[in-house]
């Protein structure tokens, strides 16, 4: 996680409101502090704080004129969230200042080389050996993959020069985009580029390279590499909240919209009929599909696996994707669909490493087509819900249970219209089905079966990220065989479906509060996911009245890009 941005300019120009607008749309990638530094008269200035990036815009008090500016947005991994710990962290005489996204495993072997050079660290956060060992590197900069392990990207600027220095091993993104001003953009995620950019280049694995005013010099592996600028257009219109109160309820809005949209492209684009067609060859040749992803994606997989069983009679298996070993028992002939909404989730992208050794198809339901998850697999399948900026994930569950039943089933036009209906209906009545409770439990019990089993999970992780209150999602039946002696009468219990009476009937007697939301008529597992919607609205409402921020929850982060 965490967000780097940072830019270069011939010509000195206020990068630092440029660097905060882009750390602001990468705010998603952790939000717990953040910082930049810039140069200015041959000095490093670093400006950091605790908080968001409003809070580092009230901290940064003006903004002058400058050729290079670098940025962070910090999801804290080692080292409390302080401001000493924020990035940029710089070396210790002062010279070089990095922000970086990663995780250095050769922290302690790097602390102790530095030692017996008379460095000590201030701070106990990796990040800062990288600018000390830039310095001991001096001239050799681009050997730096030989010294630092793990998976990282980082970008570094120097007091004495004016240039960049970027480097990145494995997978985590980071891209340089460019301007016909010849302004140069470093960033996590090409959407917090400005609408100006028209070039981009994609770092690669133990890539390097320093940005100077006549040149971008590139390496990789420490030796001279050529790179080509891609075209590139900004889609993406930094968006509000549009007169709703939180992304995430603007996000649940958005459901029948795109279902509609998947509803239609999923039958009519020729791209994706095609590679449809190419899965469903696949598919014949198949005796197992494992099905690997994380969270919210994981419980999307938890429900196709299902339905591919039920419906297509193959043995299909959800893994949760860090769960995923080199001893699990690959089933071939097979192949592997893995979920994603952001598509550069670390746990997902190992879980493929280990599917990749078994030289299964590797096929992705992405909501980031561009993503790394999504360059990796044999076939996307794009999930076409455009940016979801609330950390907790609603309308991208949604799509990959809709995508998923295009892809293993069949529907017919008027299942889909009748049912994006019904998504439309259940938005306007979500409240009055899922009312918040007039006097907070002391824990959330959300049962079900089968299908609504999973919707359950879905459900207690929505309402136990925004809430942090204790919920837990639970096969109605299973309640008897342990969790039960937890329910007492500050212990309210939802009830997804009409099959859970002797649970319902269990809870009651112990003096817990029961909410049923009837299933729907027929066990199309389209109309199941409706039913998600009041509970996502039910967390969200309940967030609010608690005081939280539902967009930005604690400790979380939107894009998962640590093991
Ligand atoms: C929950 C949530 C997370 C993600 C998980 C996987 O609301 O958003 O549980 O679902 O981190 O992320 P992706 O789908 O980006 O791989």
């Amino acid at each position: 996680m965490c967000g780097i941005f940072g830019c270069y300019s011939k010509q000195p120009q206020n990068l630092i409101k440029q660097t905060l607008q882009g750390l602001k749309i990468l705010e998603y990638r952790g939000y717990d502090s953040a910082g930049i530094a810039y140069r200015q008269q041959n000095q490093l200035k670093v400006i950091k704080a605790v908080g968001d990036i409003s809070q580092l815009s009230h901290a940064v008090k003006t903004h002058p004129t400058t050729t290079i500016c670098i940025g962070h947005t910090r999801w804290a991994t080692n080292g409390a969230v302080k401001v000493e710990n924020s990035h940029p962290h710089l070396s210790k005489d002062g010279t070089i200042a990095v922000v970086h996204n990663g995780i250095i495993e050769n922290y302690n072997e790097c602390c102790n080389k530095l030692k017996t050079l008379g460095i000590k660290l201030k701070t106990p956060v990796d990040t800062e050996v990288i600018p000390n060992i830039l310095c001991y590197l001096c001239h050799n900069k681009h050997n730096i993959h030989d010294y630092l392990k793990g998976q990282y990207v980082f970008c570094a600027a120097e007091k004495h020069k004016d240039s960049l220095f970027l480097a990145k091993k494995g997978s985590l993104p980071l891209y340089i985009g460019r301007d016909n001003q010849q302004t140069i953009y470093i960033t996590s995620d090409t959407l917090a580029l400005p609408r100006t950019v028209n070039e981009i280049i994609t770092m690669e694995d133990l890539d390097s390279c320093e940005i100077t005013n006549t040149k971008i010099f590139f390496y990789n592996q420490g030796h001279p590499v050529i790179k080509t600028w891609q075209p590139f257009s900004q889609s993406y219109l930094p968006s509000n909240v549009n007169g709703f109160s939180t992304y995430m309820e603007k996000e649940i809005n958005e459901i029948p919209d795109i279902l509609k949209r998947i509803t239609t492209s999923y039958q009519s684009v020729p791209e994706i009929i095609n590679t449809k067609q190419e899965l469903q060859q696949l598919i014949k040749k198949v005796k197992c599909i494992h099905l690997c992803a994380c969270g919210t994606s994981y419980h999307a997989a938890l429900i196709l696996a299902y339905i591919i069983e039920r419906d297509l009679h193959i043995r299909a298996i959800a893994h949760i994707s860090s769960e995923l070993t080199d001893h699990t028992l690959i089933h071939e002939p097979a192949i592997a669909i893995v979920i994603s909404q952001s598509g550069e989730t670390a746990d997902t992208l190992a879980a493929m490493e280990i599917l990749q050794k078994h030289e299964i198809p590797i096929i992705s339901l992405c909501n980031v087509t561009t993503s790394t998850i999504a360059k990796r697999s044999q076939i996307t399948f794009p999930l076409l819900c455009g940016p979801e900026i609330a950390v907790a994930s609603t309308k991208v569950f949604c799509a990959a249970v809709l995508v998923g039943c295009f892809l293993f089933n069949h529907y017919d036009a008027s299942t889909c219209n009748n049912f994006i209906k019904d998504a439309t209906k259940t938005l306007k009545t979500a409240r009055q089905h899922l009312p918040i409770p007039r006097d907070l439990p002391k824990q959330i019990f959300i049962i079900g079966k089968k299908i609504n089993y999973f919707l359950a999970l879905e459900a207690a992780l929505k309402i136990k990220e925004v809430t942090y209150l204790h919920c837990e999602g639970y096969p109605a039946n299973e309640l008897k065989h342990g969790p039960l002696s937890m329910v007492d009468n500050a212990t309210l219990a939802i009830v997804f479906g009409n099959d859970a009476n002797n649970a319902i009937a269990e809870i009651t007697a112990r003096g817990g509060k029961v909410i049923t939301l009837p299933s729907p008529p027929s066990d199309n597992p389209l109309l199941f996911i409706n039913q998600i919607i009041p509970a996502q609205i039910f967390a969200l409402d309940l967030a609010l009245s608690l005081g939280y921020n539902p967009d930005k929850p604690r400790n979380l982060a939107k894009s998962v890009t640590v093991l």
